[in-house]
């Protein structure tokens, strides 16, 4: 059978989890490919990220810190379905590049932890899912320990998020009272096993049966079985019941209970996304100038560029430039031509990442995810397409949170430092900023961790002991509106102008209060906070 976009593009969904640090994504991004079948035992994700991190020095900050920096994509084909799980980092000081990973994906898993609920980094990935009209299903975790109150958790999703939770199933008990959980459409209660930890979780639990039998079966005492069935009673008139049309438009967010760890309401989790979560979507686009619409099922091969990664061989200045594809037939050793630069590459070596391991693509779909192998071509928020003349919306810049001065110790490779710094800059997880007077660099980053990392990395990857000091500047602005208007501003104040690595104007200004100013004094100029790039 010939696979063609209109029978492919259909079977393909791709999510993003969202969480808070520890909540148990990196548990769950196991679990599910332990229950997709793509790994055989629990704890090769964490064992392969080891062996990642042996092989490059600056990854030894996230192990030092215990966080996850860099992002990948693992694909996992499971009951006729292709799944692309886009690995999102989970530090907060990373949120951009998370930002960027969401708009390529088509849904997210939003994992709380059941004893905290809804946590700072939550409703800030929420917040972005929202803006993107990502649809989400709430995966409530660690029901293994002991939790807070369920109904009171899915209030808070409804009085927090203003979303209407809608429960598949419901628990019994937590902690060393769980005992499983009912779901709710059918009546059939799942049983929960405790095993011993570290044990193997791949035989699952024991199978479900009607919830009048969980007593016989010695799942559950009388006294809980009645207080599950006046539970569930209540929840019919409590809660919404499940329309995928309302999911899909973002208003519900269908909710499982589980234990990632214990292998639990994990393979309830898969299935729902399988059931639920949308195929590729129509998106919107321009083509030779003009608005058109790109649909997974066209035949012409499109996609675009969220994320840059290096490689993370030091003895090769490769990047990895992931492409999610929107539309067509991608074939190895296909020509895509880059929009804004007209430039075309012939895709000779694309990476699938398979989860069991790294594979070359032979062909992949709309919804798929490729690694581009490139020479610093290609950069965050291209559009790449057969024609090279469509082109999608570009995803944001955000204006950086902290601003630094970089020196290098050796005068002598100055040069080097412009080159490092803008390919660097170019992988879009910092920002680099040349102020009009003088010759320094200013790099511009969310959070005080990147300025280690791209230390570390200095000096790994291109020799370059850098010293980062206090900037002059605290805030930096895309300036935007009328180019006159835009030209007489920056002439009047040239020692706070600069651009930035595409050559876009920014004003450093020396505080908020002075950006406010400014921006009060020139109603005409736009002092903008996200940059996209066209
Ligand atoms: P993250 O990626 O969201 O930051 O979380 P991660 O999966 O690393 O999980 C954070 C901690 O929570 C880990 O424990 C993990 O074992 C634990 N955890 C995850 N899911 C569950 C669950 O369903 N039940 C229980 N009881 N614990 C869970 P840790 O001690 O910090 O790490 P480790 O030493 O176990 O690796």
């Amino acid at each position: 059978m010939s696979n063609t976009p209109a029978t492919e593009a259909p079977r393909r969904r791709t999510f993003a989890i969202i969480s808070h640090p520890d909540a148990g994504k990196t548990t769950l991004t196991e679990h599910l490919l332990l229950a997709g079948g793509s790994i055989r035992a629990a704890g090769q994700v964490r064992a392969r990220g080891e062996n990642r991190r042996t092989r490059s020095d600056w990854m030894k900050i996230e192990k030092e810190r215990g966080i996850s920096v860099s992002s990948s994509v693992m694909t996992f084909e499971h009951d006729g379905k292709v799944f692309n799980l886009l690995d999102t980092p989970g530090h907060e000081d990373f949120s951009e590049d998370t930002y960027r990973t969401l708009t390529a994906a088509d849904a997210a898993i939003m994992v709380l932890d059941a004893a905290k609920g809804i946590e700072p980094q939550t409703l800030k990935l929420f917040e972005v899912c929202r803006l993107r009209d990502i649809p989400i299903i709430t995966f409530i975790n660690k029901m293994d320990r002991e939790a807070e109150d369920s109904l009171a958790l899915l209030d808070e999703v409804a009085s927090k998020l203003q979303l209407d939770p809608s429960p598949l199933y419901w628990p019994a008990g937590s902690g060393n009272r769980f005992r499983g959980m009912l779901e709710l459409k059918t009546g059939l209660f799942y049983p929960f096993t405790r095993r011993e930890s570290g044990s193997e979780y791949d035989q699952g639990h024991e199978a479900p049966a009607p919830l009048d039998q969980a007593v016989t079966k010695g799942w559950l005492d009388q006294g809980e079985l009645d207080e599950l069935r006046d539970t569930a009673e209540l929840l019919e008139g409590g809660f919404k019941a499940f329309e995928v049309e309302s999911f899909l438009e973002g208003h519900m967010t269908p909710v499982i209970f589980g234990s990632a760890l214990r292998h639990y309401g994990v393979n309830q989790l898969l299935q729902a996304i399988g059931d639920f979560a949308p195929a590729p979507k129509t998106v919107a686009a321009s083509k030779a100038g003009t608005d058109t619409a790109v649909d997974p099922t066209d035949k012409e091969v499109t996609g675009f560029v969220f994320k840059v990664q290096a490689n993370m061989d030091p003895n090769h200045r490769d990047r990895i430039a992931m492409l999610k594809l929107t539309s067509g037939k991608f074939q190895r050793g296909m020509k895509l031509k880059v929009q804004n630069t007209g430039k075309q590459l012939s895709v000779n070596a694309p990476i699938m990442f398979f989860a069991s391991d790294r594979e070359l693509a032979e062909d992949a779909f709309g919804g798929d995810v490729i690694g581009i192998p490139n020479h610093g071509v290609l950069r965050v928020g291209d559009s790449l397409s057969e024609s090279g003349t469509v082109r999608f919306q570009g995803l944001p810049n955000f204006a950086p949170e902290i601003l630094q001065r970089v020196r290098v110790k050796d005068p002598l490779k100055a040069k080097h430092l412009k080159k490092a710094l803008e390919s660097l800059a170019e992988e879009g997880v910092t920002q680099l900023f040349r102020p009009s007077i003088g010759s320094d660099f200013i790099v511009g980053a969310v959070g005080q961790l990147q300025f280690e990392v791209m230390a570390d990395r200095l000096a790994n990857e291109y020799g370059l002991d850098v010293i980062f000091e206090p900037s002059p500047y605290a805030e930096a602005r895309w300036l935007g509106g009328d180019a006159a208007k835009i030209e007489d501003f920056a002439g009047k104040h040239r020692s706070a102008m600069g651009t930035d690595i595409d050559e876009f104007p920014v004003f450093l200004g020396k505080s908020a209060w002075e950006i406010g100013y400014v921006a009060e004094r020139y109603p005409d100029v736009k002092f903008l906070r996200t940059k996209e790039r066209g």
